[in-house]
């Protein structure tokens, strides 16, 4: 089911009690207010993990997390928005009605589970002849050298494909699977010159590729020996289907993403290999990106599980790109990067089976942040000449200017300047030129949020009417450009929208995109058919906001407005629980808080 009509997420949210739901996973302290515990996305010592019951929304001073309980299960639990509002209708009693379902779409979906289910068949087939085939010998001896152990191996559901045309051809036909299916899973071929179709993978080890959600949804096939078959590729890869998009899967992240979580920290490696040795290891916080440079998609999906990664490649020129490209995606997407090279020569798994567990993770210590690495590596390749040093501040802000908090940009300028021993002022300069989005903040819509008015002084009274101003240009740019909404999410709106009917606008807005992947103003609006208060809010908003030239400008705007918004929200949080707990003076914990949020 992917749509849950508005009125029932309504009916969900007012039954559903965050706290009720939170503690069966946190053991919560009352404090003033809220409910304080050990925030359990990153690792916590004294409790930063706060709930209220009033708003129903959860927040961590630590790590930054928070929402509604929507948010907090799909947190926890890995779920869908979809997955997670199932889950609270289920336990709530709340029944959801069947929407009919278009015919086109159900023919999707059947299609879908159909190739999934074969995909899951061949797995099996493939695992049981690594395993139990005299044609296995080969492959398992190569895996027993490589060093895996038969629980990794099963762990991973590795298997073999036996170097012949037809045995998966001839397995699907005899459990009278349909083979158009299996050839859109990418898993045999049609013949061009006769009937019928052969197998694509053959005399390869098999690593099944899951989703996040465990779905076997491709495989990849190594060749075990420099066979017959000259010019192999090394490995080949199911093609891309519907089911299947590589820039957005990661190897390894269905079956890590909880020891990563716990870990506070994970690492992004290249291969097959790198994630399961890693795993048979003892390191269970790997994800490959398969060959594959790292993706938006993918830093998406990554920042979602914890904002700390290591970018751990090979050694070799190819590794070292496949860094620098990555580092400013991960900037754009608020994850704070660090970069692990090894030694000449090494792959993730060769290093961990040569070094150990306890190896690369003394290595994994000592990894530079990203833009150490950015600034070491522009060093040997630019020298240290002046101009070498203006052509390594190019090639490092590049970086820079994809930072997407303004704080933390603030600070790594900061660093770069003194590290390259430039005043930090023309950094900003350089940074201004290059990244015209930052000098144009005003845009063709009359001013900053922020800004002073035409007196000079900051409007006093009238605070709310401006800051509902404020909040309604904001929702009115997101109804009128919603490509943005992706931006916003992490900007605890739920936190700090002071006008009722803007919020419950603005978690309509959340829900549709969460469900549907987007959120265009007549998909809204039929959605809110039956609330016809939000519906005209939401038509009003749109028509009012004037056509917009520079998009990205009011985005980088409307985000710094709502930067402040959040911070000024949790302050007012913070001094709430001091006032309750009769504290004349914060403590230093709640002054420790409070210092992160100027
Ligand atoms: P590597 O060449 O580093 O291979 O490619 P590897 O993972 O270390 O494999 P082993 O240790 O030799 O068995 C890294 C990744 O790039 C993709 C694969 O996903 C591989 O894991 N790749 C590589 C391909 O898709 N095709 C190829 O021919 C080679
Ligand atoms: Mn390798």
């Amino acid at each position: 089911m992917g749509y849950i009509p508005e009125d029932i997420l309504q009916q969900i949210r007012d039954a559903a009690d965050i706290r009720q739901i939170v503690q069966e996973y946190v053991p919560l302290k009352k404090r003033g207010k809220n409910w304080v515990g050990l925030c359990p996305f990153h690792p916590d010592k004294d409790p930063s993990f706060s709930v209220n019951e009033d708003k129903q929304i959860f927040y961590c001073f630590g790590c930054g997390e928070g929402g509604n309980v929507f948010k907090f299960l799909m947190k926890i639990q890995g779920l869908s928005f979809v997955e997670a509002a199932l889950h609270l209708a289920q336990r709530l009693g709340i029944e959801i009605p069947e929407r009919p379902v278009s015919r086109s779409r159900q023919k999707t979906i059947k299609e879908q589970d159909g190739i999934i289910e074969i995909n899951h068949l061949a797995a099996d087939f493939f695992s049981d002849l690594l395993l139990n085939s005299s044609t296995g010998l080969d492959a398992r001896s190569y895996l027993e050298e490589r060093g895996l152990s038969q629980k990794t191996i099963e762990h991973f559901s590795i298997g073999w494909a036996e170097d012949s045309w037809d045995k998966l051809v001839s397995f699907l036909e005899k459990k009278g699977k349909p083979l158009e299916l299996a050839e859109k899973a990418g898993l045999i071929i049609k013949r061009t010159r006769a009937p019928g179709y052969y197998d694509r993978f053959r005399g390869r080890i098999i690593f099944p590729i899951r989703d996040h959600r465990g779905r076997i949804v491709a495989f990849g096939g190594r060749i075990i020996v420099s066979s017959p078959h000259r010019e192999q590729p090394k490995y080949i890869n199911s093609p891309e289907s519907q089911i299947y998009h590589k820039g957005k899967v990661l190897y390894g992240l269905f079956h890590n993403k909880s020891p990563i979580r716990k870990a506070g920290t994970g690492i992004i490696v290249e291969g097959y290999m790198d994630v399961v040795s890693l795993w048979q290891a003892g390191i269970h916080e790997a994800v490959g990106t398969l060959g594959t440079a790292l993706t938006e998609d993918h830093a998406r999906r990554l920042k979602g599980i914890t904002k700390d990664w290591i970018l751990l490649f090979d050694a070799d020129e190819a590794g070292l790109k496949a860094a620098s490209r990555a580092l400013p995606i991960c900037y754009k997407f608020n994850i704070r990067p660090k970069v692990l090279c090894l030694p000449d020569g090494e792959d993730p798994d060769s290093f961990v089976r040569e070094e150990g567990p306890a190896g690369l993770r003394a290595l994994m210590e000592k990894a530079p942040s990203g833009i150490d690495f950015l600034l070491e590596q522009g060093k040997k390749r630019f020298g240290t000449t002046t101009d070498g040093k203006a052509q390594l501040i190019d090639s490092v802000l590049e970086s820079v200017s994809q930072v997407a908090d303004p704080v933390r940009k603030s600070l790594l300028i900061g660093h770069i300047a003194q590290k390259v021993g430039v005043r930090e002022e023309s950094l900003w300069q350089k940074l201004q030129s290059m990244n015209k989005v930052s000098s144009r903040m005003v845009g063709a819509n009359g001013g900053t949020m922020a800004s002073k008015n035409r007196h000079g002084h900051r409007p006093m009274k009238t605070i709310s009417k401006v800051s509902n101003k404020a909040e309604e240009k904001l929702l009115g740019f997101l109804l009128c450009y919603p490509q943005f909404i992706v931006e916003f999410l992490e900007e605890g709106l739920d936190l700090w929208l002071s006008d009722r009917g803007l919020l419950a606008l603005w978690e309509s807005m959340v829900n549709l995109y969460n469900m549907a992947g987007r959120c265009d103003l007549s998909s809204l609006c039929s959605r809110l058919e039956d609330a016809a208060g939000l519906k005209a809010l939401a038509m009003r908003l749109s028509a009012e906001f004037p056509p917009c030239d520079d998009r990205e400008a009011m985005m980088n705007d409307l985000k710094r407005f709502c930067q402040t918004r959040k911070k000024k929200a949790l302050r007012m949080h913070l001094l709430e629980e001091m006032r309750a707990k009769g504290m004349m003076e914060p403590c230093e914990d709640i002054l420790r808080k409070l210092q992160g949020l100027i």
